[in-house]
């Protein structure tokens, strides 16, 4: 047990004054109500249904029905105490068919939330896309298809109409990486290309369409500030010679870099000589679309879950963090273990050092460029059972929860660090792991859909009300 697990108060006092604590959930892994409504098709209602693509064989079909039980899930977060919830925006509500007017039960499902949401005093958190694309945009090419970008402004605005005078933070897009490396890169995620290097396009794609919403947003003068969400992996070679530095520079680039230097510098990061093939699409792009992808933001969101070692040589598996890619096995490179620390139930290394790393490594590298940033998630799935006496003992989570913001917080020298969001507040639906990880601070029992706290939860609580 770490020692600010045992102290929440003293945890209370270590956070700066005014340091937003909130949770972040996303559309698709909580509510549920798919065919409801008139929400239009998603690619990840898509994918799920395609065989072996979801580890459990599970759909988001239901999910933890937070669409009809978002009164619950709220005042679960008023009494737990957070400022501010991290929600997104479902677009096939907005718009089922990916174009044309807003689609008014979805705007009006919005309306209750986030109306519900600022009478308990908690600030709405937006995310704009979180991975759920109209599947008419995905058929035409999703975010290989430059159209899309476009198609996402459209959206922003029409969000920004709806909610621009009520939503306090505005994120355009989740973890562009993500959805680049695991949906078009190596297919374990949504819509399940494996274009590898040739997924680049779709970075460029994805940055278009933020530089859009922002312009979208501002267009509608929305009250809220708007950032973007990023992840961040320290990138660290596994051993010191010149080949493993460059395949982790490679790592760092396509992890990290090419997503935050155009947004916070306006420019593509230069690509090492032996790479160029690899990195054309970014090296060919228009400077007007760099201009539009360089939009003034307010703030910066950064997740981050874990380091990355990358040692050269073949992968011996086709094992990834999120799940297993056969078209990896061509890459000379390999994601190699963190044997030093401990892991969490997805097998992810519980190093909080790299979350300070994190927060340095941007504070070098961005310097006056950088907004105030918040890490906008940051958790750990265990495998979670309620105990005959009905509690749950993730005494772990509390241990991951209180060392990673402490991390954040001791690391935040030149870097205005504003807040962090726990991924998450109940357990959900996880992407392609289905049911099978548990992040919640809530547990959440998929077949009767009851939520009982955790351990976490009330530990989180007591740090809440020890603030005020
Ligand atoms: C992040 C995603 C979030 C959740 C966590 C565990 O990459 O943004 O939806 O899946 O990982």
């Amino acid at each position: 047990m770490s020692e600010w697990s045992r102290d929440p108060e003293g945890f209370a006092r270590m956070l700066p004054p005014g340091f937003t604590v909130g949770v972040a959930t996303a559309a698709q892994q909580i509510e549920g109500a798919t065919h409801e409504a008139g929400r239009g098709q998603s690619t990840w209602d898509t994918f799920a249904a395609q065989p072996g693509r979801i580890a459990d064989g599970s759909t988001p079909d239901v999910a933890t029905d937070h669409y009809h039980r978002y009164p619950e899930d709220i005042a679960l977060m008023r009494e737990l105490g957070v400022d501010a919830y991290r929600f997104s925006i479902a677009w096939p509500r907005i718009q089922p068919e990916g174009t044309g007017r807003a689609h008014r039960a979805g705007i009006e499902f919005y309306d209750r939330l986030i109306d519900a949401l600022l009478a308990d005093g908690i600030s709405p958190v937006v995310t704009l896309f979180h991975w759920d694309m109209p599947e008419p945009l995905q058929h035409a090419g999703g975010w290989m298809n430059r159209d899309t970008a476009s198609r996402f402004g459209d959206f922003a605005l029409l969000a920004a109409e709806a909610f621009g005078d009520r939503v306090d933070k505005w994120i355009t897009l989740n973890e562009p990486t993500t959805v680049t490396l695991n949906g078009y890169a190596l297919g374990v995620h949504a819509p399940g290309a494996t274009l590898m290097f040739d997924a680049l396009l779709a970075v460029h794609h994805q940055l278009l369409g933020h530089g859009l919403a922002v312009q979208a947003l501002r267009a509608a003068s929305v009250k809220g500030e708007i950032g973007i969400t990023n992840v961040h992996s320290p990138v660290i070679p596994a051993k010191g010679n010149f080949i493993t530095r460059q395949f982790a520079e490679v790592f760092d680039l396509v992890h990290n870099r090419i997503y935050a230097d155009p947004v916070l510098l306006g420019r593509y990061p230069k690509f090492p000589l032996l790479a160029r093939k690899q990195f054309r699409s970014l090296i060919e792009v228009d400077s007007d679309d760099l201009k539009t992808i360089h939009q003034p933001i307010d703030f910066y969101g950064l997740n981050y879950y874990m380091p990355t070692r990358i040692a050269s040589g073949a992968p011996s598996s086709s094992h990834t963090p999120d799940g297993d890619a056969e078209a990896m096995r061509d890459l000379p490179f390999h994601l190699a273990e963190w044997p030093e620390y401990p892991k969490t139930g997805f097998g992810w290394p519980i190093a909080p050092e790299y979350l300070a790393a994190s927060v340095r490594d941007y504070a070098k590298r961005y310097g006056d460029a950088l907004p105030p940033v918040y890490i906008t998630e940051g958790g750990a799935s265990f495998p979670d059972v309620v105990s005959p006496d009905g509690t749950v003992n993730d005494a772990a989570r509390i241990d991951y929860l209180a060392e990673h913001i402490a991390a954040a917080v001791g690391a935040a020298e030149g870097i205005d660090l504003r807040g962090y969001f726990v991924w998450t507040l109940m357990d959900n639906w996880e992407w392609a792991a289905g049911f099978r990880e548990r992040f919640g601070l809530v547990h959440v029992d998929f077949e009767t859909l009851e939520r009982t706290p955790k351990a976490s939860y009330s530990w989180l609580q007591k740090v809440l009300a020890a603030r005020s």
